[in-house]
C-alpha cells in the first residue's frame, strides 16, 4: 500500500553486479522500513548513490554527478554516498560535499533506515567499519531484473593484486552458509526466475567452513526451477578439479565462464600479483575445456600496467588470439591510492598515449576473433532465454547459455520464456536470430 505521505527513496547505482546486488539489498530494507522506490532524483526524500573505486574514472563520473544532486534534490532531502567510494573516502566525502549528509561502506548497510532518519533530522554520519559477519541474511532484496537474480556468495578479497583497490574497499573475503545461498535460490524460483548467477570476487574460492564452490554448484544447480546457472568472477587458481567436475556435471551450469586474464605478460603477471604464469592461465582454460564442450571463455584485461613494455602488450594480444575470447572487458590501468602499484617508481608510468594506443588495438584484436567467431556460428541453433525488450522497437533481446547476446522479433509476453532460435545474422558483436518452429522449440513460459 502506498500513502500520499510515504516517503521514497531513489537509487543510482555505479559498478559491478556486486554493487546492483547491494542496491537491491538496501532498497529491499527502506521498502520493509516503509519507503517507496522512485525512479528520479527529483521526487525522492533519500536518494542514494552507490559507488564504484575501481578506477579514477569511475570516481570522477560519481563526483560530477553528486555536483548535479545539488540542484535536483527536493528542499529537505537527503543525499547519501554508499559502495566502495564511500568506504574509501569515509568522512572526507562529508568534508567536501556540504550537501551530502551520509557515508555508508559495503559492511553498514543494516543500520540504513537509522542512519537515514538521523540525517533527516540534520544528522551527518560516515560508517565504514568493517563487519565479517555481515551477509544481510534477513533482507530481503528488491530485485531490479525479472529474468535472472543475483545471489552474492561471498563478500571481500583476499588476493591482494597490486592494481586493485577491492581489498581495501570491501575487506577481507568472506563465505556466506551454502544453506543460506540455496535458500535464497529457492525463493528466486518462487518469484518466477529461473537463472541465477552466484557473485564473489573470487567466486570459486567460496568455503563456507565445510562446503566449497563445487558443493555450492551442485547444491544450487539441485534446486527445482534453477534451468541456468553462472558465476562470477572466479580467479584461475581457484579452479580445483573437484570445481571444475561440478560444472561439468551440473546440468544447469551454463558453457560459458568469465575468467579475468589481466595480462598475457609472465613478467606483468607477476608484478600485478596475479599468482599465475600465461601458461598457467592458458593450461586452467583447456583444464575447463576439456571437461565442458563448446565452452565460451570471456575476459577482463588491463593495459598500461606500469613497466609493460612493447613486448608485454604484445603477449597480450597474442594470448588474446591463442585463447580466442568471446568478448573482453579492456582497460586502461587506473592508479589507486593505497594499492601496492603506487609502489612502482614513476620511471615506470606508462603514458596516457600509449596506454590508449594499446587500448584501440587491443579492443581491434578482441573484436576481429569475435567477429570470426560469430560467423562462424551463422546457422546454428540455440536455446535462447528472452531477457527484455531489445532496444530497437518491436525486438527482444535474450541470451544463450553461452551468454551471445541475440535479437529476435516477438512480444514482450515472451520475455523470461525460452525458445529455440536460429542464428541467421551477425553484426560482429551480437547476433539477429529467428524462432525455430518445430515441437519443444516454441517459446514457453516459465
Ligand atoms: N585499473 C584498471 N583496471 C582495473 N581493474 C581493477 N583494478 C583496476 C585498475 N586499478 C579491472 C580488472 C578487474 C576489473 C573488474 O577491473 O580487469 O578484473
Ligand atoms: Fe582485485 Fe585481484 Fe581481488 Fe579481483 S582478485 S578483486 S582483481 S585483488
Amino acid at each position: 500500500m502506498t500513502s500520499p505521505t510515504q516517503s521514497t527513496v531513489y537509487i543510482e547505482t555505479y559498478g559491478c553486479q556486486m554493487n546492483v546486488s547491494d542496491s537491491e539489498l538496501m532498497l529491499g530494507k527502506l521498502e520493509a522500513s516503509g519507503y517507496r522506490s522512485v525512479d528520479a532524483p527529483e521526487s525522492a526524500d533519500v536518494i542514494l548513490v552507490n559507488t564504484c573505486a575501481i578506477r579514477e574514472h569511475a570516481e570522477q563520473r560519481v563526483i560530477g554527478r553528486l555536483g548535479e544532486m545539488k540542484s535536483k534534490m527536493k528542499v529537505g532531502a537527503v543525499l547519501g554516498v554508499t559502495g566502495c567510494m564511500a568506504q574509501r573516502l569515509g568522512p572526507q566525502i562529508l568534508e567536501r560535499a556540504s550537501h551530502v549528509s551520509l557515508v555508508i561502506g559495503p559492511d553498514g548497510y543494516r543500520s540504513l533506515p537509522l542512519l537515514v532518519e538521523n540525517a533527516r533530522r540534520g544528522a551527518r554520519t560516515s560508517s565504514t567499519n568493517f563487519d565479517l559477519e555481515e551477509h544481510y541474511e534477513d533482507f530481503t532484496p528488491r530485485r531490479f531484473d525479472k529474468v535472472k537474480a543475483w545471489i552474492p556468495v561471498q563478500r571481500g578479497c583476499d588476493y591482494r593484486c597490486t592494481y586493485c583497490i577491492v581489498p581495501t574497499t570491501r575487506g577481507p573475503e568472506r563465505s556466506r552458509k551454502l544453506d543460506d545461498v540455496v535458500r535464497e535460490t529457492r525463493n528466486i524460483v518462487d518469484e518466477g526466475m529461473s537463472e541465477v548467477v552466484l557473485l564473489g570476487q573470487t567466486v570459486n574460492s567460496y568455503n563456507d567452513g565445510t562446503r566449497d564452490f563445487a558443493d555450492l554448484l551442485r547444491a544450487v544447480g539441485a534446486v527445482d526451477g534453477i534451468r541456468r546457472l553462472r558465476f562470477t568472477s572466479p580467479h584461475p587458481n581457484d579452479f580445483s578439479d573437484r570445481v571444475i567436475s561440478a560444472m561439468a556435471e551440473t546440468d544447469a551450469v551454463c558453457e560459458h565462464v568469465h575468467l579475468p586474464m589481466q595480462s598475457g605478460s609472465t613478467r606483468v603477471l607477476k608484478r600485478m600479483l596475479r599468482r599465475y604464469t600465461r601458461e598457467k592461465y592458458f593450461e586452467c582454460v583447456e583444464r575447463l575445456r576439456s571437461a565442458i564442450p563448446r565452452l565460451s571463455v570471456t575476459t577482463d584485461v588491463i593495459v598500461g600496467f606500469p613497466g609493460e613494455t612493447e613486448e608485454d602488450f604484445d603477449e597480450t594480444l597474442s594470448a588474446v588470439r591463442e585463447v580466442g575470447f568471446e568478448d573482453a572487458f579492456t582497460f586502461k590501468f587506473s592508479l589507486r591510492e593505497g594499492t601496492p602499484a603506487t609502489r612502482f617508481p614513476a620511471s615506470e608510468t606508462v603514458s596516457d598515449e600509449t596506454s590508449s594506443d594499446r587500448l584501440a588495438r587491443l579492443i581491434e584484436t578482441v573484436r576481429a576473433g569475435v567477429r570470426d567467431s560469430n560467423l562462424r556460428q551463422l546457422g546454428q541453433r540455440r536455446e535462447v532465454l528472452i531477457e527484455k525488450e531489445a532496444r530497437r522497437g518491436g525486438l527482444l533481446q535474450g541470451r544463450t547459455r553461452d551468454f551471445k547476446t541475440v535479437i529476435v522479433p516477438g512480444e514482450t509476453t515472451m520475455i523470461g520464456s525460452y525458445a529455440t532460435v536460429e542464428l541467421t545474422g551477425t553484426t560482429g558483436s551480437t547476433f539477429t536470430g529467428s524462432f525455430v518452429r518445430e515441437r519443444a522449440s516454441l517459446p514457453v513460459a516459465v
